[in-house]
């Protein structure tokens, strides 16, 4: 018997060298060390047949060797916990921290809309939604841009039908509020439009934010001071602005609002195309047109207008040069903001 113990735990110990993977390891459990059929019980289980004086030193032997290749098998059962971590296997280390799932976040377009909204918020703008799909009659009739008026080339219209189209502009969103409401209006109007134009600074679908005001007695100051308190807090800094006389059919007058670079402050670089200065919105005072088609009389009220695009705020505001990079899903590029 003793020969027989010592001979199995040099079995045992080849046998266990040559395991290499969970299922072998678990095969050796069995066949070793196994409550019923295991070999080491097996031989203690034949204690009862030896001679009594000899029974406690055999007892004792085979308790030892049953031991060293317990102590063995958990040696090696280490290995594979910490090499197979939660595998179909089911040799797991408890104790393993959890795997976080990633936290999502607002797209940066979102996080930029949603800031220029809470701006005019806080300058007392009511916040509105229109339609995507809109009428001709709204995107352009009732902003004094009739059928075969030259402006319609700016716009590269996605038509759907020969009077439903895909907005390609916010304003819109001005002829259907004063047309259902009295003035004082004081309105933004958020969302995406769509123009038939890609390239590194135009995407087919983006964002703008439309504004308007409309009461008794505004005047361009009125404007100005809008703008300049808005461009101050969405930049943080106090940029100086440039009014530049520009046209739209449905603003008179026009102007195109520039802020200083934020790159070089003025100086001139190749952001700002040496320029000192960047374009950031259309503007202009309510054309009395536009005022009469919704019934206002226009020696009795006054307003401003101004769209902007949310993708270019946001490029300049983190200095992105490449407007795709916001449509492609890269999480790379996305996880930053
Ligand atoms: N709708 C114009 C565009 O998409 C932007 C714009 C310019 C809006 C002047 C205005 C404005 O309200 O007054 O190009």
């Amino acid at each position: 018997m003793e020969q027989e113990l010592f001979r199995l735990q040099q079995e045992a110990e080849e046998a266990l060298r040559q395991v290499d993977d969970v299922a072998q390891l678990e095969a050796f459990r069995v066949k070793f060390l196994g409550r019923k059929g295991g070999l080491l019980s097996g031989i203690l289980r034949q204690l009862g047949t030896v001679a009594s004086q000899d029974r406690p030193r055999l007892g004792q032997l085979a308790n030892d060797v049953k031991q060293a290749v317990e102590n063995q098998f958990e040696e090696k059962k280490k290995l594979f916990v910490t090499s197979s971590i939660g595998t179909a296997s089911g040799v797991m280390d408890y104790s393993l921290p959890g795997r976080y799932l990633p936290f999502g976040k607002l797209h940066p377009v979102t996080q930029v809309m949603e800031e220029i909204c809470s701006i005019f918020e806080g300058l007392g703008f009511a916040v509105a939604e229109g339609p995507d799909v809109e009428t001709d009659y709204y995107n352009f009739e009732a902003l004094n841009i009739p059928k075969h008026h030259p402006a319609r080339d700016m716009h590269d219209t996605f038509y759907i039908t020969e009077s439903i189209l895909l907005r390609t502009h916010t304003s819109p969103m001005q002829a259907r509020i004063m047309e259902k409401q009295d003035p004082p209006l004081r309105y933004i109007a958020p969302g995406k439009v769509y123009r038939c134009d890609s390239d590194i600074t135009h995407t087919p679908m983006f964002h703008q934010v439309e504004g308007f005001l409309v009461d008794k007695e505004v005047s361009f100051a009125d404007l100005k001071g809008v703008l300049t308190s808005f461009t101050h807090k969405m930049f943080e800094k106090e940029l100086a602005l440039r009014f530049r006389p520009s046209f739209f059919p449905f603003t008179e007058p026009s102007a195109e609002v520039d802020i200083a670079c934020v790159i070089c402050g003025g100086k001139g670089c190749r952001v700002c195309k040496r320029t000192g200065w960047l374009e950031i919105l259309g503007s202009g005072l309510i054309d009395p047109e536009v005022l009469k088609m919704v019934g206002y009389d226009p020696d009795i009220y006054s307003g401003f207008a101004f769209g902007l695009g949310v993708e270019r705020i946001a490029m300049l505001k983190y200095g992105i040069d490449d407007i795709r990079l916001y449509y492609e899903n890269d999480l790379r590029f996305l996880s930053q903001f």
